[in-house]
């Protein structure tokens, strides 16, 4: 017996990839409802070789006996849909930012912090794609070492910005004019992702510093970002600097990486083994390597992490988390 499903945002990027990944991990779907805008209403979409109508969404569309809505199509489109879904019922899995920091939301990562499922009111939370790829590494190294402080910069791939982040690439490599990017993103690295807050600071930086407190349930984690957008088409990159309060021995700390869940090391620099957007694309891991002490602080860490994100970073993690509401 499975569960009846609706995907809200079905039509885009990371829309149809939670379909991709339902069909791949074989989650146990009786009746599966499509949703999009007025715009798509009526295309077809395949889900195990079955045609499935999208509908536009209503306010009427969870008026049917839907257990689980994976959301993805904007954070105005989740702040007014995902109450009335929850009020009839519905668990809703949303991928936009608009209840990630809301105290009655859990915000979770299976990896990292699987037992604050339990204490959702209809709706939880998916975080920013490049928090997730960097907390589930990081959790198992806060648990045996205490992260006091954390800088990151990222190196975020166009598919973030969804279909009309990938489509400014195509466009701008062809030499036509930016739409989506504030710069062409063909040849040039743009550190702006998100609005620029007073603090001058953008809110995909914020969110990275909020969202890792609240994951890894610890408020007195430091975390000083910066964000960037790049000419890849997908999977982020990270290049991420740790100081821990705890000393520790480099071969112990690479066997925690090696045991951690959903993350795969890859760090043998000699035989050029690291992890590359290209690796990560398609897999629902996070790739750890170019693992190097710091030696400019008393117990410091530098590591490159790469992960898919609209899979891990979205439609992956989102699955994952559906398949641990219903066990
Ligand atoms: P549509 O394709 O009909 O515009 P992406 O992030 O790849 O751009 O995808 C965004 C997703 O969110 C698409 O499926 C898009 O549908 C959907 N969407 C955007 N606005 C709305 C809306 N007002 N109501 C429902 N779905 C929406």
């Amino acid at each position: 017996m499975g569960v009846n499903v609706a995907i809200v945002g079905a039509t885009g990027l990371v829309g149809r990839t939670f379909i991709k990944v339902l069909e791949e991990r074989n989650f146990p779907i009786d009746k599966l409802y499509l949703f999009a805008s007025k715009r798509s209403a009526g295309q077809k979409l395949l889900f195990k070789e079955n045609e499935y109508t999208v509908e536009e969404l209503t306010e009427n569309s969870f008026d049917r006996d839907i257990k689980i809505a994976l959301f993805s199509a904007g954070a105005t489109v989740s702040k007014k849909y995902a109450p009335i879904a929850a009020e009839k019922g519905v668990t809703v899995i949303d991928n936009s930012s608009a209840w990630r920091m809301d105290d009655n939301v859990p915000l979770v990562v299976p990896e990292v912090n699987p037992q604050d499922i339990k204490w959702n009111k209809g709706i939880i939370a998916n975080p920013n794609c490049s928090t997730i790829q960097m907390v589930v590494p990081l959790k198992p190294l806060h648990d045996r070492y205490k992260i006091k402080r954390i800088v990151v910069s990222t190196y975020q791939a166009v598919s973030g910005a969804g279909k009309k982040g990938v489509d400014d690439l195509e466009r701008t490599l062809n030499g036509e004019k930016n739409q989506c990017f504030p710069y062409p993103i063909a040849n040039n690295c743009i550190p702006h992702i998100d609005v620029f807050l007073p603090d001058g600071y953008t809110k995909e930086e914020l969110k990275m510093i909020n969202e890792t407190k609240k994951i890894m349930g610890d408020n007195s984690i430091k975390v000083s970002p910066t964000t960037v957008r790049v000419p890849v088409k997908n999977s982020h990159s990270e290049s991420v600097n740790i100081e821990f309060e705890k000393p520790y021995q480099m071969e112990d700390l690479k066997e925690v990486l090696r045991n951690a869940p959903g993350v795969v090391l890859m760090d043998d620099p000699e035989n050029n083994i690291y992890p590359v957007a290209t690796i990560a694309t398609g897999h629902d891991e996070v790739f750890v390597g170019r693992i190097r002490r710091d030696e400019t602080v008393y117990s410091g860490l530098n590591i490159w992490i790469v992960a898919d994100n609209i899979r891990k970073g979205a439609a992956s993690n989102a699955v994952q988390i559906a398949e641990l509401l219903i066990k």
